[in-house]
């Protein structure tokens, strides 16, 4: 490994375990995060990829309510349909567990008493929202009203969707219960506030050291919410989520952790588990706590307030770096994120994703019926990255035929399928024209361009330019027409070694984006072993705690590195199965139906 390898934690944002993710989910904060991750394992870095499912809080509760089991229960259901689509889309996790186990409770607590020892969180007596009717806790997201800061009428209890604010229930004006419509009642409760002032400074000067290296939409947003930082709670009037460390709070039945504070920490304790189970349980010291080493937190942009402001007052708190000061606990000082990159969002058919609509397409449907390839292809293509984009299967279709099937799957069949029939194998080259040495300079020094756009999560860029290398290629064999040489083997031998090589390049340039696919091109060409890994589920538990499933994979045997290879002439070569299936029209309309219905 080179000496510029370093240690780079990559961070893709918790998917909440009450439901099955839809495909508008995984555009934002899945895919990005693997095809960033895929690229620097290629570039030779060591790589921690941690996530798991998001199990606490009022999300789990309601759902929970409307399934009619308990929370436990329905946290085990869809905690393993996630992992399990999860691992279908070839998201190579180093590990991705949740966040009921007994480290992640136990994390959690020592950061919270982090915190608290550095007076960075303290009680206050708040007003909390029940139901008049019931008597019972009404969660924030069950209120709804109108926003005290842009007057949209559909706020909710806990965040305004249309200026992005995050509130408080009893800021609403005209606040209604959204389960029955009822005004809410707001009576005296004790919660924990996290400080936030007291990081101003400090947020604001890492902040600002991010001006020129994050999205301009994210730096944006983050810088703004520094103008008017509040105490907020971190507790819960809530029987499901972390309990709090603390005598007299312990053992109250109704006090939990809020469900962000718990989550947010997941990327922490999941690299303690990660360690553990690795065998080396101080591993993760690696990643969190060398200051060279980098963090890469992938997410939709409702997430950005919990990632770019309350994880780092989390962190710099527990590292005693507030003004209050203090000391760092036990755990010692820990990395604050290098970046915090968020998608915007991912509409279906001009509207927004919604199950309860059934304006959704979820990741298990859509496996079934599609390659992933062509899922994680339309992702980088068109995916989300600068602005909400509409997903429409139209145009989903004229991608994967028009670009997976006729540009990429087309070089590599009829280049591959013309030298094994004529030469059985990677003909030689003989001497080279100047139309060829351009086409071989040019898709090799497109790993600099693709890599550079890759390593600052540009994959619209990233995999367009590597797509120019394919069409390039392409006409290439357009303008030599081998097929049409019928005296000249060695010409025509060079004519396809060049086009082989571009194949094996390309190939690797798009293996962030399509890591099956490239495999199996990988395969095609003759190579052996792993290309690029697979992600496995495995069922672990904790010394003899309920067993659940985690994904994780050896990703240290693949063989992908982000280079160009010179193939090897004499290589065996067979006729080649088509890479891409074409999209028949129909299917169009067989979507449309499906959503209507
Ligand atoms: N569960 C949240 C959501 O789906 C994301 C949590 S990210 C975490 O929007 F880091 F906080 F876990
Ligand atoms: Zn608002």
């Amino acid at each position: 490994m080179s000496s510029s390898s370093r240690h780079i934690l990559t961070a893709p944002a918790w998917p909440y375990a009450n439901g099955p993710r839809h495909i508008g989910h995984v555009s934002g904060f899945a895919l990005p995060c693997d095809m960033f991750s895929r690229y620097q394992r290629m570039a030779g870095h060591r790589v921690l990829m941690v996530s798991g499912t998001d199990e606490h809080g009022t999300p789990i509760q309601v759902q929970a309510d409307k399934e009619g089991v308990g929370t436990r229960e329905l946290a085990d259901r869809y905690n393993r349909v996630i992992a399990e689509d999860l691992r279908g889309l070839g998201m190579s996790y180093d590990l991705f567990t949740r966040t009921s186990t007994r480290n992640h409770y136990a994390v959690v607590q020592q950061i919270f008493k982090g915190l608290y020892d550095n007076g960075y969180v303290f009680p206050r007596t708040t007003m909390g929202a029940i139901s008049p009717s019931t008597g019972r806790t009404l969660p924030d997201r069950y209120i709804e009203g109108t926003c005290p800061i842009c007057g949209y009428d559909g706020a909710r209890g806990d965040q305004c969707d249309n200026c992005g604010n995050q509130l408080d229930p009893i800021d609403l004006i005209n606040p209604r219960s959204r389960i029955n419509g009822e005004t809410p009642k707001f009576v005296e409760t004790e919660h924990f506030m996290l400080d936030l002032p007291a990081f101003t400074e400090a947020l604001g000067a890492y902040l600002r050291g991010k001006q020129g290296e994050w999205r301009p939409n994210v730096l944006k947003f983050s810088l703004n919410l520094l103008d008017e930082l509040q105490p907020r709670a971190i507790s819960r009037d809530l029987d499901w989520g972390v309990p709090i460390p603390l005598d007299g709070w312990r053992d109250q039945p109704n006090k939990r952790l809020y469900v962000w504070f718990d989550a947010v920490i997941g990327y922490f304790s999941a690299s303690v588990e990660w360690a553990r189970r690795s065998g080396d349980p101080d591993a993760w010291r690696a990643w969190w706590q060398d200051p060279a080493a980098l963090s890469y937190y992938f997410m939709g942009k409702d997430n950005i307030v919990f990632h770019s402001e309350i994880w780092p007052a989390i962190l710099l708190g527990y590292a005693g770096q507030g003004d209050r000061g203090g000391t760092p606990g036990s755990l010692g000082a820990l990395n604050l994120p290098t970046e915090v990159v968020a998608s915007e969002f991912l509409t279906m058919e001009g509207k927004k994703f919604s199950s309860s609509r059934q304006v959704v397409i979820y990741v298990r449907d859509f496996l079934e019926r599609y390659d992933v390839d062509a899922l994680r292809y339309y992702v980088a293509v068109a995916g989300p990255e600068n602005q909400d984009t509409d997903f429409t299967w139209q145009h989903f279709r004229e991608r994967n035929n028009n670009e997976l099937v006729a540009q990429w799957g087309n070089l590599v069949n009829r280049s591959v399928a013309m030298a094994a029939k004529e030469f059985g194998a990677i003909p030689e080259p003989g001497e080279l024209t100047d139309a060829d040495r351009a086409l071989l300079e040019r898709s090799r020094s497109a790993f600099a361009a693709v890599g550079a756009e890759l390593g600052r999560s540009r994959f619209k860029n990233a995999v367009t330019e590597a797509f120019d290398v394919v069409r390039d290629a392409n006409g290439y064999l357009s303008q030599q027409e081998p097929w049409k040489i019928k005296d000249d083997p060695a010409r025509k031998g060079s004519i396809l070694h060049v086009a082989l090589q571009v194949v094996d390049d390309a190939k690797t340039l798009l293996t962030p984006f399509l890591p099956s696919s490239s495999g199996k091109v990988h395969a095609l060409l003759g190579g052996e072993g792993t290309w690029s890994a697979m992600p496995e589920l495995r069922e672990v538990d904790e010394e003899g705690g309920p067993s659940y499933p985690v994904i994780t994979g050896d990703y240290e045997v693949e063989q992908a590195r982000w280079e160009h290879r010179p193939i090897r002439p004499g290589t065996p070569l067979a006729k080649p199965t088509p890479l891409f299936a074409k999209l028949d029209a129909s299917i169009v309309d067989e979507e449309l139906a499906r959503l209507e219905s």
